[in-house]
């Protein structure tokens, strides 16, 4: 197995997962009228920690590698290359990098995703209580172990139990929601990966479903991975924050020090981006704002892949690729970090 090949240091004891030097790879057509077959780097040498018991934000423009980052710890995907490794019940380290569908299926049950549409994501044919259920169905639970927890899972969620007959339409978003909530909770797993799972909900709705993850992380000890390009949403319930841009980390770190002070052009603009309630917090300068599109990621630039947005960039920038390190507290990947002043928000 290859835990032999890699001599890799220890996971510290706090940590439920942690994702080593990890890529994916994907192989597009591009380029002279899409005839040349480009190396697409989705995840491009990726490694973070995520604490048991926290909210590890994963930020970043749509087209940054996010929802592929999930994928490869789920093992939806296979890994191109790198580690994960997952703490379980027992306390030993898994390495799940390579383990084949049959090895993974014990590790699946601690890990769940809840996905961004409820609509597309429930079969509307199945009754909750089908949906809810399916999970437990597949590990060989009875009917009547089902419908008591489903009863039970309904009830977590601030759904009414005789609600396990009816089927998804009769449902708001916000409320589909939650059934996807109860059916991720059904066989008590320890991480949920929650990729922009309230963006396309109501600003209230959205709040209110927050709201209900913090209470059900507090309740049965969840590790939550939290995805959104959104970072006004991670602000309030992640623990720590990664920014990500074209597959690669450009900031992360505990998410007060982050806002406050950001110390990459990136995690500024994004900053900038979040809609502020109080008029007179609301930016008026251009500087730092996000212009431009995200580059094609088969085709990125050269140096830093950000500086043809960036306001700030200096010829280092394209000429060479800044590595990431560490930054008054922060993990930054930028030449200029040191010397730049950047606005957060906040106090
Ligand atoms: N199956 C795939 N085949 C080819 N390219 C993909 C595939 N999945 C994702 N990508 C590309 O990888 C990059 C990252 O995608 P994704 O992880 O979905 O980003 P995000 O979730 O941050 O929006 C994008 O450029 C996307 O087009
Ligand atoms: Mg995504």
């Amino acid at each position: 197995m290859s835990m032999n090949k890699t001599i890799s240091p220890p996971v510290p004891d706090d940590v439920l997962i942690s994702v080593r030097g990890l890529k994916k790879h994907f192989t597009v057509k591009g380029g002279n009228r899409g005839r040349e077959l480009r190396t697409l780097k989705a995840v491009d040498d990726v490694s973070f920690d995520i604490r048991k018991g926290e909210t590890f934000g994963l930020v970043g423009e749509s087209g940054s590698g996010k929802s592929t980052v999930a994928r490869l710890i789920l093992r939806a995907y296979n890994l191109t290359e790198g580690r994960v490794l997952f703490r379980q019940k027992d306390e030993s380290i898994i390495d799940i990098s390579d383990l084949g569908d049959k090895e993974m299926r014990p590790v699946r049950r601690e890990m769940q995703m809840i996905f961004q549409d409820p609509y597309s994501s429930l079969n509307p044919r199945m009754t909750l209580l089908d949906l809810i259920g399916e999970p437990m169905v597949v590990h060989g639970y009875s009917k009547a172990e089902i419908a008591d927890r489903v009863a039970e899972l309904l009830s977590c969620v601030g759904l009414r139990p005789e609600y396990a007959m009816r089927y998804p339409h009769a449902f708001s978003g916000g409320q589909r929601q939650r059934i996807g909530i109860a059916r991720a909770l059904a066989l008590s797993p320890a991480f949920i990966a929650a990729d922009e799972a309230v963006s396309a909900l109501d600003v209230s709705v959205a709040a209110q479903n927050i709201n209900l993850l913090q209470d059900l992380q507090e309740q049965f000890h969840l590790t939550y991975l939290f995805i959104t390009h959104d970072l006004g949403m991670v602000e309030h319930i992640s623990d720590r924050i990664a920014v990500m841009y074209l597959g690669q980390i450009v900031e992360m770190g505990e998410t007060d020090r982050l806002f406050a002070r950001p110390r990459h052009p990136y995690t500024e603009a994004l900053l900038k981006a979040v809609p502020q309630p109080d008029p007179r917090q609301r930016s008026t300068e251009k500087r730092g704002v996000l212009k431009g599109e995200v580059p094609d990621a088969s085709d990125p630039p050269s140096g830093c892949p950000f500086h043809p947005r960036c306001a700030y960039a200096s010829d280092r920038c394209a000429a060479e690729k800044p590595l990431l390190r560490d930054v008054d507290g922060l993990q930054v990947r930028c030449h200029h970090a040191e010397t730049l002043t950047l606005d957060g928000v906040g106090a």
